[in-house]
């Protein structure tokens, strides 16, 4: 799971370090939040396309999941991309998916995310009690041993933290995303009681995009802006180039998370498709 994709640096160096992924990792699925494919803010359909061509098998969208219109029937028909289950009603799209790894003998891969309420300037529900109920959609459910992915995208850890512990024992994993800055917390959460599954957490995955940055953008509009109070164009930045995000191993027989592990790969802006 990759950290939120931050413009034409985050989708160039996701581009060119998938391979290197499946080279190191052998995951069975590969997803990624792209809430910031497009220059910062959303997800086009051509970006969507050349992720899914790049070897992304899923995406997750956070807060700017409805700034483009283009994608909306996309986010209606397609099934490898979700954004938050708790928008208000008349959201287009929809707040979780069954990704199926390329091993057809693998179960699905159940993957929901919801939007933390604080600092967070949306309209959105409570996000524990949207996450309860699509849960009970689920066509497996938690006692079924289904493989389940919770991201909370939120500004604050607590609010992600307190996520982690409402769902430990009942998913698989509950990452964090949103920050763009990585956290150092990767754990397998303590057993809840009874519980017979593990549950992996990570407070935030960090971001794919140029870290010569302020969360992605470059450095010199966002300080005047801070300085000043005048409205600057937040342009993403390309400078050190790099992917965030976590391994996480599970049980494919129990859903339970056996191993986390959170992990930075650079890339080279010298090399294709930089060069593009
Ligand atoms: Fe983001
Ligand atoms: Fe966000």
């Amino acid at each position: 799971m990759l950290g939120d994709i931050v413009g034409a640096c985050g989708r160039q160096s996701v581009a060119q370090l998938v391979p290197q992924i499946h080279e190191q990792y052998k995951p069975d699925v590969v997803l990624a939040n792209a809430e910031n494919t497009a220059n910062g803010s959303g997800l086009t359909p051509d970006q969507y396309r050349k992720l899914c061509k790049a070897g992304i098998d899923g995406m997750t969208l956070g807060d700017h999941a409805l700034r483009k219109r283009e994608i909306f029937s996309i986010l209606q028909d397609e099934t490898n991309i979700i954004r938050p289950g708790n928008l208000p009603e008349g959201a287009p799209g929809k707040g979780w998916m069954a990704v199926q790894p390329q091993d057809e003998n693998l179960p699905p891969v159940y993957v929901m995310i919801v939007l933390g309420n604080m600092f967070m300037g949306l309209n959105a529900n409570d996000p524990f009690a949207s996450v309860d109920r699509m849960m009970a959609q689920l066509p497996r459910t938690a006692d079924d041993n289904a493989i389940i992915l919770v991201e909370m995208h939120a500004e604050t850890t607590s609010e992600k933290q307190a996520m982690g512990w409402h769902l430990n024992g009942k998913v698989s994993a509950v990452f964090g995303s949103h920050t763009h800055v990585p956290t150092a917390d990767a754990c397998l959460l303590p057993d809840a009681k009874q519980a017979k599954r593990k549950t992996a957490f990570i407070s935030d995955l960090g971001m794919c995009g140029g870290h010569e940055s302020v969360i992605g953008r470059r450095v010199e509009p966002v300080l005047t802006h801070l300085r000043t109070g005048v409205y600057m164009a937040f342009d993403v930045a390309d400078r050190d180039p790099r992917i965030n995000g976590i391994v996480i191993d599970i049980d494919e027989a129990t859903g339970s998370a056996t191993g986390i592990e959170r992990f930075t790969m650079h890339a080279d802006r010298n090399k294709p498709p930089f060069m593009a």
